[in-house]
């Protein structure tokens, strides 16, 4: 099974790119600005030539598009650019993929039930474009995504808290918008299973059934590690609510509770980053 991953060096990307290389054949990945890891090949992904270029090349059976500027703000403040950057490139990649008869995953987000902003609306339209995709499609939607990636440096919830801790700062975090947390793992797992079970056609919401501030998650993931973690109630508003696993049992995919999310992520955190983790704890886990 050849897999080329669009976006590969984003901080989702990055993780699938190692994970899936280990279960099938990642013939190929892209990055636009950052060459993350050897092996990455530059893509515009709004390009549609360059797109179908690359894919003709790498001729995959799945496509796997993981493209998007995901911040909110940016998108609100540039709404053409963001329409170009998330939606336009999921397009380029469905054309693509019906080029040479592959599938496409994309990834979206669960901002896509309930499109209130720029962002979330770019994300839906992204979705109407990835079902263009002939031969086969499949649209996840992962909520807010936790866990160790091969890109530590983008701005995204996770790294900015190691890299507080690693500064020894305080992680000052939002207490009033309550989240769906994701294991980033979780994402490479559905995906394995889809492409080894032949599953498309589905829109699932990858979640770990629980509802979350960013205060409360890090301090469910951080504070036995001893993380100096602050909240601060920014009055942010809660869009959707808790998004159960159903989809996700009913396709009999691969599902965590948020226990087990919680206890997968700790563990990245003490293999990866062994001087974040007081020793004594780490010598009481082990036992
Ligand atoms: N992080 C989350 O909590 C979360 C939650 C739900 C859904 N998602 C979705 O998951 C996907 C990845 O998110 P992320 O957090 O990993 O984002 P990210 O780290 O900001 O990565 C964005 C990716 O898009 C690429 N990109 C941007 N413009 C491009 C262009 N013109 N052509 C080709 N590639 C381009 C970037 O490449 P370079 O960096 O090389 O420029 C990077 O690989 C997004 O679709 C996002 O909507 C994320």
């Amino acid at each position: 099974m050849r897999i080329l991953i669009i976006g590969a060096s984003s901080y989702i990307g990055a993780r699938l790119y190692l994970d899936l290389k280990r279960k099938f054949e990642v013939v190929q990945g892209t990055y636009n600005s950052n060459p993350l890891l050897t092996n990455l090949i530059p893509l515009d992904a709004r390009d549609s030539a360059s797109m179908m270029d690359v894919v003709k090349r790498a001729r995959p059976d799945v496509i796997i598009d993981v493209v998007a500027n995901p911040d909110a703000k940016w998108c609100a403040d540039h709404q053409k650019e963001a329409q170009d950057i998330n939606v336009n490139t999921a397009k380029n990649a469905a054309d693509a993929a019906n080029a040479v008869k592959a599938k496409l995953i994309y990834i979206s987000s669960l901002a896509a039930r309930n499109p209130v902003n720029v962002y979330a609306k770019t994300k839906l339209d992204a979705e109407a474009e990835a079902k263009n995709a002939k031969y086969g499609w499949l649209i996840l939607r992962p909520g807010h995504v936790i866990g160790m990636s091969p890109n530590t440096v983008n701005e995204r919830y996770f790294n900015n808290i190691i890299k507080d801790a690693k500064n020894n700062n305080e992680s000052i975090l939002d207490s009033s918008a309550k989240l769906n947390p994701t294991w980033v793992g979780h994402i490479s797992e559905v995906i394995a299973f889809a492409i080894n079970n032949n599953v498309y056609g589905a829109v699932v919401p990858i979640v770990s059934n629980a509802l979350r501030s960013r205060y409360d998650l890090a301090r469910d993931l951080f504070g036995k590690f001893g993380f100096k973690l602050l909240p601060r109630d920014e009055h942010r508003d809660t869009f959707g609510g808790l998004v159960d696993d159903s989809e996700l049992r009913r396709l009999r995919m691969p599902t965590y509770s948020y226990p087990e999310i919680i206890a997968k992520v700790q563990s990245e955190v003490k293999r990866n980053y062994p001087s974040l983790v007081p020793a004594e704890q780490s010598r009481r886990e082990d036992l």
